[in-house]
């Protein structure tokens, strides 16, 4: 049987339970499909972006510019795509990825009004050399909730305003309604087990002709 190489994305504020979705999917994918998938994430993939990934969460003595805050965002991207995420879709495998382009339109877009919602997705298709996602599913849920959920020690963005996730999940809701051909949107405040059932609903309906 011919195979085709499949991009998705998970995408979603803080605390939305990406991580959790992907797992589940994960292992849908491989032990139901029979199909070899490739878990990655942003940022922070490749031996690259873990330096990037670093500065940019954790280095919080330093003074990062939105604009410089972008870019390294999409330097990281840049290079997870050509090393990692397009050789694994030319070998016919299925990508998960936690976070793509649409993070950066949310957060450094419309969080951090760096530029214009349309300039900025032009920049994000040069910085993936073309590439979007088949399908996106984003979890969306009140930021309060998520914030809440999140344990430990706070990295440099989950540290900013309410405010600040608020126009994040705006971001979102705008993108949702700008690419609901690409974009899927779950009730993140359902159950893990419910919100991966309604996933794979979605997944079966519009990818059925390609797992
Ligand atoms: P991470 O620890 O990977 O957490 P999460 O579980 O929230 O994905 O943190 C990634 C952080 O970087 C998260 O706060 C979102 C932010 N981010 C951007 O602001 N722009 C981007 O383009 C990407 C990929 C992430």
């Amino acid at each position: 049987m011919e195979l085709n190489g499949l991009f998705i994305t998970v995408e979603g504020g803080e605390g939305t339970g990406k991580s959790t979705l992907i797992r589940s999917l994960y292992d849908y994918l491989t032990d139901v499909k029979e199909r070899f998938v490739v878990k990655t994430f942003e940022p922070g993939s490749t031996t690259l972006g873990k330096e990037i990934r670093n500065i940019l969460l954790h280095r919080k003595e330093l003074i990062i510019s939105s604009r410089s805050e972008l870019f390294l965002f999409l330097a990281d991207r840049a290079h997870h795509v050509e090393v990692l995420i397009q050789p694994a879709i030319d070998e016919e495998l299925i990508v998960l990825c936690d976070r793509f382009t649409d993070s950066s339109i949310a957060y450094q877009g419309a969080a951090r009004e760096v530029c214009d919602l349309d300039e900025l997705e032009q920049i994000c298709l040069f910085a993936t050399n073309g590439l979007v996602p088949d399908l996106t599913f984003f979890l969306d849920l009140d930021p309060k909730v998520g914030l809440a959920r999140i344990k430990g020690e706070k990295d440099r963005l989950e540290e900013e305003e309410l405010a600040f996730h608020e126009r994040v999940r705006d971001g979102y809701l705008a993108l949702y309604e700008k690419h609901k051909d690409r974009i899927c949107k779950l009730d993140a405040a359902k159950s893990p087990e419910e919100v991966f059932k309604d996933a794979v609903a979605l997944l079966e309906e519009r990818c059925s002709d390609r797992l």
